[in-house]
C-alpha cells in the first residue's frame, strides 16, 4: 500500500494522512486488542463483539458480519461463532432481525413490541461474511450458510418491490445509515435530530407484517433504496457463487440490473424508487454509491476519490460536498464511516481500479489509527465521531493487509 495519502490538497480543505512505518502490524495489534475486549460469550460456545461496550452494547447485525470478516483476516475461528450468533434469531419466515439483545434486559421490548430482539432488518451483510470466513478456511456451520441463504432469499423474495424492481426498506434504520438525507423526504417538515427520533417511533407502527412478525413493506416508508438493494444483490450473488445456487443469483443479477437502470446523469448517482423518487432520494450519499458493488460505472467510482465530491484524506466523506446538507461532523449528514469505506474499497478492487482501491486503502488505514478506531470521523481531518473504539474501524486492518 502507499505510505502517503495522495491527495490533491489545492483548496487547502485537506489534511496529509501519513502513515507510520508499518500502519499493517500496528492495526491488526491494535483490530485484535479492540476485538478481544468487544467479544461476549453468547450460548452454547458462540459469541459476539459489541459494537461498543458502552454505547452499544447488544449484538447488531450488519456490525457482526463486518467483524467476522476481521475475524477471518485474524484467523481466529470466533470469525463463524459471530455469525452464528447474529443469525441465531432468525424467524421461520428467514427475516433476520438487527439486534440481538441476549437473556439481558431489554430496555427497548416496549418501542419494538417484543422482547429479545428488534423487529426490523438491517443490510444482509452475511452473504460476503460466509464467502470471506469460508475463503480463509475457517468453519462456518452447515446450518448457518442455511440461514444465510433464508434470509436473502426472505429478502428477495418476500420483502415488497418497488414499482423499478427495488427491495424496500420498511424502515431508514433497515439501511443502516440510519440519519441519511436520502430519508429526508418522507419527514413532514425539516430533517433535525428531534424530527427524526419521534417519525423513528411512529414509522415502526405503519409496518406490515407476515404472521410470524416478519417485516414486508411499510405504506409509511416505501423507499426503493438502491443503497440497500446492492447490499442485497452484492451478498447474494457472493453466497450464490459459493454454494452453487444459480436461482438465487439469477434473482440478484436481475436485481442489479434494475438498480442499474436507476442511474440518472444529470443528479449524477443512483436514484431511489418510491415517494423520495423526486426529492431527497437524489441526494448524492455515499451509500448511494454501494450499486458500484454490482454496477460498473467509472464516473461514479471516480467520485469517491474526488476531492470535490467525496474525497477527502481520510474519506471518502459520507455526503457529497456540494450538497446543502453536507456536514463533516454529523451523524449520517457527512462524517466518514468505516465500513462504507470498506465497501467502496471492495467496490474499487471488483472494478480493477487500482489507483482508487490505494487511495480509500490508505485513507482508512490512516483514519483507523488518526480516530483511534472510532464509530466514525470528520473526513478531513481524522478526528474521532461517535463512540471509541468502535469494532467495526478494524476492518482497516483488513483493507490495510491486502
Ligand atoms: C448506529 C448505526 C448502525 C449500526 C449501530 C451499531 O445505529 O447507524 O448502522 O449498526 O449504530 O454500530
Amino acid at each position: 500500500m502507499t505510505t502517503e495519502a495522495e491527495r490533491d490538497d489545492g483548496d487547502g480543505r485537506h489534511g496529509e494522512a501519513t502513515l507510520p512505518p508499518s500502519p499493517g502490524g500496528d492495526l491488526e495489534r491494535a483490530s485484535r486488542a479492540i476485538l478481544q475486549s468487544a467479544w461476549r460469550p453468547d450460548g452454547a460456545g458462540g459469541g459476539f463483539c459489541v459494537p461498543n461496550p458502552t454505547t452499544y452494547p447488544w449484538q447488531w447485525l450488519w456490525d457482526s458480519c463486518f467483524h467476522a470478516v476481521v475475524w477471518a483476516h485474524l484467523g481466529d475461528e470466533r470469525a463463524g461463532l459471530e455469525l452464528a450468533a447474529a443469525l441465531s434469531s432468525q424467524d421461520a419466515d428467514g427475516f433476520v432481525p438487527h439486534v440481538r439483545y441476549g437473556d439481558g434486559p431489554n430496555p427497548h421490548r416496549d418501542f419494538w413490541g417484543r422482547g429479545g430482539t428488534s423487529s426490523i432488518t438491517q443490510p444482509p451483510m452475511y452473504g460476503h461474511a460466509v464467502a470471506v470466513v469460508l475463503g480463509a478456511g475457517l468453519p462456518v456451520a452447515d446450518e448457518v450458510v442455511d440461514r444465510a441463504v433464508a434470509g436473502l432469499e426472505f429478502l428477495l423474495h418476500r420483502r415488497r418491490r418497488s414499482r423499478a424492481g427495488l427491495v424496500e426498506l420498511c424502515h431508514p434504520w433497515e439501511s443502516g445509515c440510519d440519519d441519511s438525507p436520502r430519508w429526508d423526504g418522507v419527514l413532514d417538515g425539516a430533517w433535525s435530530p428531534p424530527a427524526w427520533h419521534a417519525a423513528k417511533g411512529d414509522l415502526l407502527r405503519t409496518i406490515e407484517r407476515t404472521p410470524g412478525g416478519a417485516p414486508l413493506a411499510n405504506p409509511a416508508f416505501a423507499v426503493g433504496s438502491v443503497g440497500f438493494s446492492a447490499l442485497v444483490a452484492w451478498n447474494a450473488l457472493e453466497l450464490a457463487a459459493l454454494v452453487g445456487h444459480d436461482a438465487m443469483g439469477a434473482a440478484a443479477r436481475e436485481l442489479a440490473d434494475a438498480i442499474a437502470a436507476r442511474w440518472d446523469d444529470e443528479a449524477s448517482t443512483w436514484v431511489d424508487d418510491g415517494p423520495t423518487a423526486a426529492g431527497s432520494g437524489r441526494v448524492r450519499t455515499l451509500d448511494a454509491l454501494l450499486p458500484l458493488l454490482v454496477v460498473r460505472r467509472p464516473e461514479a467510482l471516480a467520485q469517491l476519490t474526488d476531492p470535490a465530491a467525496f474525497g477527502a484524506a481520510f474519506g471518502p466523506t459520507g455526503v457529497h460536498r456540494a450538497e446543502p446538507t453536507f456536514d463533516p461532523t454529523g451523524y449520517w449528514r457527512g462524517g466518514a464511516w468505516p465500513q462504507l469505506g470498506y465497501l467502496s474499497w471492495r467496490a474499487a478492487r471488483w472494478a480493477g481500479d487500482g489507483a482508487t482501491e490505494a487511495s480509500l486503502q490508505n485513507s482508512l488505514a490512516s483514519a483507523a489509527l488518526a480516530s483511534a478506531f472510532a464509530e466514525y470521523w470528520e473526513p478531513d481531518s481524522g478526528a474521532s465521531l461517535g463512540a471509541v473504539p468502535q469494532s467495526w474501524s478494524t476492518l482497516a486492518c483488513v483493507v490495510a493487509a491486502s
